[in-house]
């Protein structure tokens, strides 16, 4: 396994960003969830600029990959998909990043059309004003955001089940599986 991918499998670089923004987007959406239905306080302060902490991260992440991946060579398309499903799995793909920019774009342009800063320790989430055009531009895009991701791993693993070792190609090798070139 090296660094970078080959025709059939994704290198560790590639890997390794995909499970870390996974990882951070995972407990993002549940964090995001709770803290605007908390009462205010310490608790919602805390996951207020959690949040903001690792969203900065998400975005960090993803310019980071996006360099990668203009660096790194893609592996060959999934084998045994009809055309239709790997336009549809390159769609998705792409939404996901778009996703990415606009929830940072318009988590930032919250913070500071609220007279915030973007560090964390600045994030006061009494002061947000609620009337923001990118507050409510960010709560759309969350939701839609977490049915991508839904489809994006729904997708994964019908193909996983039915069609063949894709979770493998990012990473995921069941013990004793043989390893792809
Ligand atoms: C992948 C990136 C992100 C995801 C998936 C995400 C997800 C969410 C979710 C699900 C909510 C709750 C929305 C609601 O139910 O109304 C939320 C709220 C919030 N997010 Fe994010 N977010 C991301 C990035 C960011 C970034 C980069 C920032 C700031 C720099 C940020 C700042 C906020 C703030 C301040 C709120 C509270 C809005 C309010 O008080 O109504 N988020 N986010």
């Amino acid at each position: 396994m090296t660094w970078t991918s080959s025709e059939h499998s994704y290198g560790r670089g590639a890997q390794l960003l995909h499970w870390l923004a996974a990882l951070l987007i995972l407990a993002m959406i549940p964090i995001g969830l709770v803290m605007v239905r908390l009462d205010p306080g310490d608790a919602q302060t805390g996951l207020y600029r959690f949040h903001v902490a690792l969203g900065l991260a998400v975005a960090t992440l993803t310019l980071v990959r996006i360099a990668w991946r203009l660096v790194d060579r893609r592996p060959a398309p999934l084998p045994n998909m009809p055309r239709w499903r790997l336009r549809l799995f390159e769609a998705v793909h792409i939404l996901l990043y778009g996703g990415v920019a606009v929830l940072a774009i318009s988590g930032i342009a919250m913070l500071l059309g609220s007279d915030l800063g973007i560090t964390p320790a600045s994030v006061d989430p009494t002061e947000i004003d609620r009337d923001l055009a990118p507050r409510s531009a960010h709560s759309a895009v969350s939701k839609i955001f977490s049915a991508l991701l839904v489809a994006h791993v729904g997708g994964a693993i019908s193909y996983q089940i039915t069609k063949g070792d894709t979770l493998g190609r990012m990473g995921l090798r069941r013990p004793g599986s043989a390893h792809p070139a």
